[in-house]
């Protein structure tokens, strides 16, 4: 079998896994790894020279691949950049530098008849890109909506589930490797919203600014929210959502949410614990599909990007096999819908004074801005303080906001602790 000679940069997580991997396939010459810190202690020799130095690998004719394993936004963007240049093929799994330049770095790979593989980038070990790409290829997809962050719903279950306290959640996900180098990353939602951006190319054509995803992380989830949530039927999770507002219109805005949300328990969302990601797509086609599965970690992650390897390798000997994997994604960024227009059911935990009246007025200001109120329920008076739960029908975001905003005028109201989405099918 012909050797594909492969230049990697890092030996973290990932790249620990991807070496591990590699020893199963030995026509993929990994020829030589890029490190940070050439001093670090490695718990495992990779069978290969360990650089400081990327140009070894970057400017070394004979490597035919880069794999980029070693995360952030630069200066992984100018090695990326500079690989393409050289007519390098490059796996990677970096979904920030594909969220923030995928337009950009698709087109440098078209130019110069070279390919980009980022399964690795999203879902972790589930084949979710090639399923998008190629297995439903014949779909318009309308939607594609999840859990796409192993920390974060490794924080959720372990708290629920353990008791454990949030930082202990988050620190025991840091030391098995799901989180980012900068967790908040992962728990203010920047994670998801990279993730959206490349699901919103793959199904949608084009990629969404980062910026321009509304946002929510789980920082201010509580163990009394989940506990509130589970007495109604719904347990808590951070969802991301991509849809077409116009679903077949290559030109319809695009809705694209992350945040945390209350799922019903029957939902196959709803199961899903630990740090694995579930996938919803939505096409024309297929209907609804789901995909679980193991999504961040050391193995699983180096399974996305050895695969992406071992199908490159695969291609290699075909002529001009470049443009068949080259996904078509334009050049120009998506126009996103506004949040204020979004309808969602909501799930609200009011502090309050034990007062007469005050559920009424609750009541008229919720009327008043077309919020019918699903149940209602007064838990916990403290010292004449009382918790007020609400649950809504679908009510749009702009009338929430303005029925809070008046609400926070209230004499009688403490605070609005919670203010939580409930899941709606897309
Ligand atoms: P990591 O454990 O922090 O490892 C990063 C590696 O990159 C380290 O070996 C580091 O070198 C090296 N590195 C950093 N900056 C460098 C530079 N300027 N030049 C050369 N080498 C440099 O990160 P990771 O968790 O493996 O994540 C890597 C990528 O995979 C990221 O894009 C991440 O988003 C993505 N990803 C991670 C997971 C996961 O579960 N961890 C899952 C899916 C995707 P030193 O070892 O010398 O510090
Ligand atoms: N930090 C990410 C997660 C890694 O927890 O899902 C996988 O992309």
């Amino acid at each position: 079998m012909a050797r594909v000679v492969l230049g990697m940069i890092g030996l973290g997580t990932v790249g620990s896994g991807v070496v591990q991997l590699l020893n199963q396939h030995k026509h993929l010459q990994l020829k030589k790894i890029a490190v940070r810190d050439l001093d670090k202690e490695r718990l495992s020799n990779p069978g290969c020279p360990i650089t400081s130095d990327v140009s070894e690998i970057i400017d070394d004719p004979e490597v035919e691949v880069l794999v980029e394993v070693m995360g952030g936004e630069e200066p992984a963007l100018s090695y990326i950049k500079r690989a393409l240049a050289k007519r390098k093929h490059v796996v990677t799994a970096n979904k920030e530098v594909l969220a923030k330049h995928g337009p950009s770095l698709f087109q440098l790979a078209r130019e110069k008849s070279v390919t980009i593989f980022f399964e690795a980038s999203v879902a972790g070990g589930i084949p979710l890109i090639s399923t998008i790409q190629r297995g439903l290829g014949a779909n318009q997809f309308s939607a594609v909506t999840g859990i796409l962050n192993g920390t974060t719903n490794f924080i959720l279950s372990n708290m629920e589930e353990k008791g454990l306290s949030y930082d202990a959640a988050l620190a025991e996900a840091q030391r098995l490797g799901f989180a980012e180098s900068d967790p908040s990353a992962d728990v203010d939602g920047h994670d998801v919203a990279y993730k959206l951006s490349i699901l919103a190319a793959l199904s949608f054509q084009r990629f969404v600014k980062p910026a321009d995803i509304f946002r929510e992380g789980i920082r201010k989830i509580t163990p009394d929210d989940l506990a509130l949530a589970k007495e109604f039927g719904y347990r808590i999770k951070l969802v991301g959502t991509a849809r077409n507002t116009r679903p077949g219109d290559k030109n319809g805005a695009l809705a694209v949410r992350v945040h945390p949300t209350l799922v019903p328990l029957s939902h196959p969302l709803a199961a899903v614990s630990g740090s694995n990601n579930c996938i919803l797509v939505t096409g024309d086609a297929v209907g609804e599909i789901i995909m679980v599965g193991p999504g961040a970690g050391s193995l699983p992650t180096a399974s996305a990007v050895v695969g992406d390897i071992i199908n490159l390798e695969s291609a290699l000997k075909l002529p001009d096999f470049a443009s068949y994997f080259q996904p078509s994604i334009t050049s120009e960024w998506a126009a996103t819908a506004s949040p204020g227009d979004w309808i969602s059911p909501y799930f609200l935990r009011l502090s309050v004074a034990d007062t007469p009246g005050v559920i009424g007025t609750i009541g008229t200001i919720f009327g008043n801005h077309q919020i019918s109120i699903q149940s209602i329920i007064q838990r916990g008076v403290i010292a004449g303080r009382a918790t007020i739960v609400i649950l809504t029908h679908g009510v749009v975001g702009s009338d929430m906001d303005a029925a809070l905003a008046e609400l926070k005028q209230c004499a009688f109201l403490d605070s609005v602790v919670s203010a939580i989405r409930i899941y709606k099918p897309a």
